[in-house]
């Protein structure tokens, strides 16, 4: 068909934000302040590097961007810890499901993460071939909330944006979904995803006949 059906992966496919959130408080705590869950959901969807200054400035820390650049590495080697024992059995409920039933309609299916790790995770929850087209943090510039990943993603399925659905947990996710035009699902809550077309707790509850009927205008 000519449609297209973007994935966020943190989040949305995989629930890693936990991981981010080990090794971000390891920094934290070496740099000697306290570093809270609440804290962690700034980062969400947001790069490596806007993540650390987003910790930085909750820490009240300068740092060079030498330091910075460490800092970042140690904290991407803890995580790649965690990766490494990841298996299928962590794929979020109804995931695969939903990833089938596309597949089964003839639709596109693309991965728009902002993670640099994306293709480790995917190999590891055996979910690489799930996906036609894979943009990641090592194919774009600017990060979400700009639209780059997502308009990435359509262009390589040769599918036009506004032909395209995202789903994303992210708020800085749903924005730069909005900004490329295209159908935005919440994944999570709606008083905090509030740009998004639609919002779902988790895949549990969307059914086949919710994304089909996507595009079909309400008559009035
Ligand atoms: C996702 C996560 C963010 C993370 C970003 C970069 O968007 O939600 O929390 O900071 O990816 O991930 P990376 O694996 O490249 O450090
Ligand atoms: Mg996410």
């Amino acid at each position: 068909t000519d449609k297209g059906f973007i994935f966020d992966l943190d989040g949305v496919v995989v629930d890693t934000a936990r991981y981010h959130y080990k090794a971000w408080n390891r920094l934290a705590t070496q740099l000697g302040f306290v570093f809270t869950q609440e804290h962690n959901e700034l980062l969400k969807g947001v790069s490596r590097k806007k993540s650390l200054d987003i910790l930085l400035n909750i820490g009240n820390i300068t740092a060079s961007e030498d330091q910075k650049q460490q800092w970042m590495e140690a904290k991407n080697q803890e995580y790649l810890e965690y990766i490494q024992k990841m298996t299928p059995d962590e794929i979020l409920p109804n995931v695969p499901y939903i990833l089938k039933h596309l597949k089964e309609e003839g639709h596109h299916i693309a991965l728009g993460s902002a993670s640099k790790n994306a293709v480790q995770i995917l190999q590891k929850i055996m979910l690489f071939d799930a996906f036609d087209v894979i943009v990641d943090g090592t194919h774009v510039s600017k990060a979400k909330p700009d639209p780059e990943v997502f308009l990435k993603a359509a262009q390589e399925m040769n599918i036009r944006p506004e032909n395209c659905v995202v789903f994303e947990d992210a708020v800085a996710g749903i924005q730069a979904a909005k900004a490329a035009n295209m159908y935005a699902i919440g994944i999570g809550k709606k008083e905090v995803l509030i740009a998004a077309d639609e919002v779902f707790p988790d895949f549990t509850t969307m059914t086949p006949q919710f994304l089909g009927a996507i595009w079909n205008v309400p008559k009035v």
